[in-house]
């Protein structure tokens, strides 16, 4: 893989030593883009290239477009052997009525894609708002990046694996025109007005993925509790990373640390001991970010660099950077305290969804706590696939 040249922009003030650990110098820095609202696709006009800076007025007629007169792509008309054409077809037929469909349990809206139990979170609206936030969350403590890679601008075939709402889906599309980005995730909480290099599956991707057609880009961000077997999910994406392809991974290592020792005693502490308990208990790992250099190396890549954030619990940082990552973990954890607890606490510890809320009532307190200096890790590890 290419190496780096340049450095990010520090955040708000604070140095890069200072928002990460074990820091190879990543590559291409993105300059720090606004949140999308949630939700909202980009519209197609976004992916058109930019206006020409000269003043219209000035320019010569020859060169000035025809009002109201949108022109045609001749390239993509005579592209008959288009490989996003062909997937759309693909696409459609895969959406059965049974991706649609959606169970319920404790008052909440799980996927309903083959085994509905077996992803323990939610897919409503409020996870859906919750992963949105995540999204920013993210893009704040990478200094505005959205991945961490060496992406070449000609970069074409890229995956997103477990997409969740799209939105990273989304963004890369925006920043990428000329790439087809495919998103897949078991649940169908994706928007239906895309931008046109965009296209969402509904797949479990546990199982043989369906593009036989290697990727030059494949990105896996955020799948703590949700992969029975890591190994083979990592191998699975090293099979489908073209040559010279890059894979890149972001998750947590979700074990609630504090370094002054405010956190021992606490009901946060207990709660963050007894999810990844659970967790583990039905072959979720909640810590991948802590094995995906191994699992990486493990299945073939090389060039493997590895990157590791803090992700504060509450704005109690005294640097700005971390003050406000704090600030939307604070805001993301509260959102989402009962979509971990649920399904985790009652179905596999036992406890009663009384018993749960008591609890969530305990932990929403501690948060809150400002004598709590909690926080959590996250893991960045990309590598490429030998040519
Ligand atoms: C915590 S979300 C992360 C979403 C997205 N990667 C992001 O960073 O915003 C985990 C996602 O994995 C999806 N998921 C869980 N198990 C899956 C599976 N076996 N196949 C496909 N998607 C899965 C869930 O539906 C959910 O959208």
């Amino acid at each position: 893989m290419a190496s780096t040249s340049e450095t990010p922009a520090p955040v708000s003030g604070i140095t890069e030593e200072a928002s990460s650990e074990a820091v190879p110098a990543p590559q291409t820095s993105t300059s720090p883009r606004s949140p999308r609202s949630p939700r909202a696709p980009a519209s197609p006009s976004q992916s058109h290239p930019q206006s020409p800076t000269t003043n219209p007025q000035e320019a010569s007629s020859a060169e000035v477009p025809e009002p109201n007169v949108i022109g045609v792509d001749q390239e993509w008309v005579d592209d008959a052997d288009s490989a996003l054409g062909d997937d759309v077809s693909t696409y459609s037929a895969s959406l059965t009525s049974e991706v649609w469909k959606h169970s319920y349990e404790y008052g909440r809206r799980y996927h309903a894609y083959k085994d509905s139990s077996e992803y323990i979170r939610p897919n409503d609206e409020v996870e859906v708002d919750r992963l949105d936030m995540m999204h920013h969350i993210f893009k704040v403590m990478k200094g505005g990046k959205l991945f961490e890679a060496t992406v070449p601008k000609t970069v074409q075939r890229v995956l997103d694996v477990g997409c969740g709402t799209g939105i990273w889906t989304m963004d890369f599309a925006d920043e990428y025109p000329s790439a087809e980005v495919l998103g897949v995730d078991i649940s169908p909480i994706q928007p239906n007005l895309v931008p046109p290099n965009v296209k969402f599956e509904i797949d479990d991707i546990e199982e043989e993925f369906a593009h036989p057609q290697p990727f030059d880009y494949i990105h896996c961000r955020y799948m703590a509790y949700a992969i029975k077997d890591w190994p083979r999910l990592v191998q699975q994406i090293y099979n489908h990373t073209a040559p010279g392809g890059i894979a890149e991974f972001t998750d947590y290592d979700l074990t609630y640390r504090s370094d002054d020792g405010t956190l021992d005693g606490t009901t946060l502490k207990a709660w963050g001991d007894d999810m990844p308990r659970a967790g583990r208990m039905i072959g979720r790992e909640p810590c991948p970010g802590l094995h995906l250099e191994t699992w990486m190396r493990e299945a073939g890549f090389t060039d493997i660099m590895h990157k590791v954030y803090k992700i504060p619990i509450g704005p109690w940082a005294s640097d700005k950077h971390h003050k406000l990552l704090g600030a939307y973990n604070f805001v993301m954890l509260n959102q989402g305290a009962e979509a971990f607890s649920l399904r985790l606490f009652i179905n596999v510890l036992g406890w009663s969804y009384e018993e749960v809320q008591v609890l969530l009532a305990k932990v929403k307190r501690d948060l809150k706590d400002r004598t709590i200096h909690a926080y959590t890790e996250m893991h960045c590890v990309w590598g490429q696939r030998p040519v």
